[in-house]
């Protein structure tokens, strides 16, 4: 059993971000990583919509025998992870949630920018973390829109990227906002040019590598962790090829070839 591959889904690319910090600690595990991009966005959809994705997106990874599930999808997470720890009380999932908490700990000026989607600020489990962290700071929100597909284009740099990130964090830096918190996986990949835009003394908190570490305590609880030297790396996505492989080479340093098209 220890030697079976973590399942981890996103709607496409984001969660990449979290597969990154995940092969960073926990180097000996094998993923098998699957991306809905025939679906993307995901943020602009409805809770419902969301939940039976991510019920069949479970259903596929735990069929081809992942031990556990890593939902690194904000979105897909607020709206799904309740419920699929319901329908599958023996899996292991480990969820995604706007840094809410560590963003109020670390801001001097008291304002905390998030960046997520309109999916996940429209969630219980969002409300429920401004109820229990934020209480005494001010959190400035902006659903993004178009970002997202953005980052899935590769468009990490340009123009129209900066002018929209531009757009979406002039206004909380007008009103003291020292701290961003990015709520979405998609974003740490834009997340150079946001500090150039911010500037270097402002900071950015980005949440993959917590829940990789996450990750690590729940597998070491459930004496699932791995000891394979050479663990696998398998992608799947949803929808046709297009810079998949190209972009998740960049970010993982390591050759990737997707199965694209991979039905459900
Ligand atoms: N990467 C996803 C998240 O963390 C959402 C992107 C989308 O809208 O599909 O929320």
């Amino acid at each position: 059993m220890n030697h079976l591959p973590i399942g981890i889904f996103d709607s496409g690319i984001g969660g990449l971000t979290v597969a990154h910090a995940i092969i960073d600690t926990l180097p000996q595990e094998s993923l098998l990583y699957f991306g809905d991009t025939a679906r993307i966005p995901y943020g602009t959809k409805s809770a419902e919509a969301i939940r039976q994705f991510s019920e069949e997106i479970t259903h596929h990874l735990l069929r081809q025998g992942c031990k556990a599930i890593v939902v690194a999808c904000n979105t897909a997470s607020a709206a799904a992870l309740d419920h699929l720890r319901r329908k599958w009380p023996e899996a292991p999932f480990v969820g995604m949630e706007p840094a809410v908490k560590p963003g109020a700990k670390a801001t001097q000026t008291g304002v905390v920018g998030v960046l997520a989607t309109a999916g996940t600020f429209r969630s219980q489990r969002y409300a429920s973390l401004m109820r229990r962290y934020a209480s005494g700071v001010t959190l400035l929100q902006d659903p993004c829109i178009g970002l997202v597909e953005q980052i899935e284009a590769g468009k990490f740099q340009s123009p129209e990227t900066e002018a929209l990130l531009r757009r979406i964090v002039q206004p909380m830096l007008d009103q003291g906002a020292d701290t961003f918190v990015l709520g979405c996986t998609h974003y740490p990949f834009i997340s150079p040019l946001l500090q150039r835009i911010i500037g270097e003394s402002r900071t950015i908190i980005n949440p993959a590598p917590a829940v990789a570490r996450q990750l690590s305590r729940v597998l070491q609880q459930k004496g699932l962790l791995s000891s394979t030297p050479s663990p696998s790396y398998h992608f799947q996505i949803s929808g046709p090829r297009q810079q998949f492989d190209f972009l998740a080479t960049g970010l993982l340093g390591f050759p990737v070839r997707v199965e694209a098209g991979t039905e459900l």
